[in-house]
C-alpha cells in the first residue's frame, strides 16, 4: 500500500465546540500522522476557491458562509492510503447517515456542519494541500 498525504479541516462548527482534540486523536488514532498544521480563519474568497467545485450547488453560498463564520484547523495527513482512511475515519457527508464511531457520526451536527472536510482523491489532496501549505511547512517522519 502507498504511503499518501490528505488534507483534514476541522470546520468552524468544530472548533467552536471545542473539539479540535477530539477530532485530531481520531485521526491519529487512524494511524494517519499529522505533518502539517495551523489555526486560520478562510476569507469568503479564499473559501469560495477552495470549494469551487461545488460554486454551481444549491448550497454553495451557505457552505462559503459557514467556512468563514470562525476559525478553522487545517491539517495534513500522511500514512498508509491516507486518502481513503481519512475518509472513513470521517464518515458519510451526512452525520445522521455516519457509521457509529465516525468523526461525524460523534461530532457533527447536520449535512452542512458536519465537523470535518477530507480530500476525495489523490489529485484533490495534491491541490489542497498546496492549497493552504508550503513544502517547508511540512515535517514528514
Ligand atoms: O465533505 P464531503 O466531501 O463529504 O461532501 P461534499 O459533497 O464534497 O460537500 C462539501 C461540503 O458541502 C459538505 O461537507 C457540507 O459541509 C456541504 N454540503 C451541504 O451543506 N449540503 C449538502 N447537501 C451537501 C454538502
Ligand atoms: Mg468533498
Amino acid at each position: 500500500m502507498a504511503i499518501e498525504r490528505t488534507l483534514s479541516i476541522v470546520k468552524p462548527d468544530a472548533v467552536a465546540k471545542n473539539f479540535i482534540g477530539g477530532i485530531l486523536a481520531k485521526l491519529e488514532g487512524a494511524q494517519l500522522t499529522i505533518i502539517g498544521a495551523k489555526l486560520m480563519r478562510l476569507s469568503p474568497a479564499q473559501a469560495a476557491l477552495f470549494y469551487g467545485v461545488h460554486r454551481e450547488r444549491s448550497f454553495f453560498q451557505e457552505l462559503v458562509d459557514f467556512m468563514t463564520s470562525g476559525p478553522i484547523m487545517v491539517q495534513v495527513l500522511e500514512g498508509e492510503n491516507a486518502i481513503l482512511r481519512n475518509r472513513e475515519v470521517m464518515g458519510a457527508t451526512d452525520p445522521a447517515k455516519a457509521d457509529a464511531g465516525t468523526i461525524r457520526a460523534e461530532f457533527g451536527a447536520n449535512i452542512g456542519e458536519n465537523a470535518v472536510h477530507g480530500s476525495d482523491g489523490p489529485e484533490t489532496a495534491h491541490e489542497e494541500i498546496a492549497f493552504f501549505f508550503a513544502q517547508a511547512e511540512l515535517q514528514p517522519r
